[in-house]
This record gives structure tokens, sequence and C-alpha cells, in this order.
């Protein structure tokens, strides 16, 4: 299966206090937006990798299936951006943020769009103090993976909309307009997204111990 993916990187940063954008954070050469990018660069599958950002340059990437696009005031607004360029019958939403992002996710989101699902979404699921789990206590993740067609149908919904209410991620969002409903699979723990300085730390640690 064909498709395009997005990287979300037009944030400010401002939690992880960097006094710049945290998706150019350099560890071993490479910046936290190109760990981001790496897993799709490999995937075959992957037709585009649609950047959206203000800060980085077509320039600084050498590869022929980049492509960066400019970003907009909020995350929803920068992934209806980046999905005017999507050309594949599907396409994935990846947060640049989450720059550990393991190829299973990756497949599992693939397998899951192939079987016929609109909407996929890989979660963690939130070990109760019984030992038990519940569906609510869930976190969501990216990359979530949508047909094209259903994604900018309810972005387009999304713009049309007076109330204008933000969606933190696509998969609300989608369901919110169209009703269809997120399938869930299975995320990961080191998929985490950094938002902190904490979450930053952990990335470089995570880094140095693979070492
Ligand atoms: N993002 C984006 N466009 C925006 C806002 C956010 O593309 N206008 C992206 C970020 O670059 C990030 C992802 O959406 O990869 C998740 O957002 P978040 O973790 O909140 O990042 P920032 O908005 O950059 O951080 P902060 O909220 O701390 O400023
Ligand atoms: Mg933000």
């Amino acid at each position: 299966m064909e498709y395009d993916v997005i990287i979300l990187a037009a944030g400010k940063g401002e939690r992880t206090e960097l006094g710049y954008n945290k998706m150019l954070y350099t560890l071993n050469d490479k910046r936290i937006l190109d760990y981001a990018c790496l897993p799709f660069l490999e995937d075959e599958e992957c037709m585009q990798v649609i950047i959206v950002s203000n800060d980085v340059h077509q320039e600084s990437f050498n590869h022929y299936k980049i492509l960066v696009v400019a970003g907009g005031e909020s995350r929803q607004e920068s992934a209806y951006k980046g999905g005017q360029y999507a050309l594949s019958p599907y396409v994935l939403v990846h947060d640049g943020a989450r720059p550990n992002l393991s190829k299973k996710i990756i497949q599992r989101v693939k397998l899951a769009l192939k079987e016929q699902e609109d909407c996929v979404v890989p979660i963690i699921q939130e070990d109760l103090q019984d030992g038990s789990y519940r569906m609510a206590d869930k976190t969501i993740q990216t990359p979530q993976g949508f047909l094209l067609l259903s994604f900018l149908k309810a972005h387009e919904a999304a713009r049309d909309d007076l109330q204008k209410p933000r969606f933190k991620d696509d998969a609300s969002l989608v369901h919110h307009y169209l009703f269809i409903p997120s399938y869930y699979v299975e995320g990961d723990r080191s998929n985490f997204k950094i938002t902190t300085a904490t979450d930053l730390k952990r990335f470089v640690d995570s880094k140095n111990s693979a070492h």
C-alpha cells in the first residue's frame, strides 16, 4: 500500500525551554526532526514525507521523498496544510516530537488500513492499580493513519465549523466530523512525545544507552 506521511514540526517547543524549536535539537549529528523522519524514509511503501515546518528548508535535506511546507498557528492547522500536498490513497500523521518511533508501530497502522480501517490510532493502555486495563485509560500516540479522502473531508469540515473547536489529534477530529470510530493498535512506551525538558533528557539518555 502506498501512503504519504505528514511530519508535524511547526510548533514552537516552548515547554522544553531550549529557546528554540525542539525539532532542531541535535544529537549525534541528527536533529530530532531527522530521527522522526527516518523510519518513513526507509519504508518503501512511503511515497512522500511531508514536513510541516517554518524553521527548516528543503535544502537542509538531501532526500527525494522529502517535501517541506509551511505550518500554521495550531497543530490542527499544520496538519491541514500538510494534507494539501498528500497524493497517495492513505496518509499517516506523525508528531515530529516523537523521534523514537519503531517500524513495528508503522506496520501495525498500515496493516489496519489495509484491512479497511479508515482511522487508525496507536495507544498505550494504562495499567490501573488493580492490574486491569480499561480502554478509557489509554494514551493516544502517533502516527495515526487515515484514508486520505476521510482525512481531507474531516479537516475541511473543521475549517467550515463556525465554533472552531481545536482537536489535539487528527483521529478525534475525524471522529467528530465523520463519525468514523478509531481503530486502536498497540503503541509503545518508547514512542513518547518530547514535551518538557525532562522528556528531552529521556530521549538523550535513550540514544546514549543504545550506543
Ligand atoms: N505542531 C505543529 N504546528 C503547530 C503546533 C505544533 O506542527 N502550530 C507540532 C509540533 O512541532 C510537534 C507536534 O505538533 O511536533 C506536537 O505539538 P507539541 O508537542 O505541543 O509541540 P510544540 O507546540 O512545538 O511545543 P509547545 O506546545 O511546548 O510550544
Ligand atoms: Mg504545542
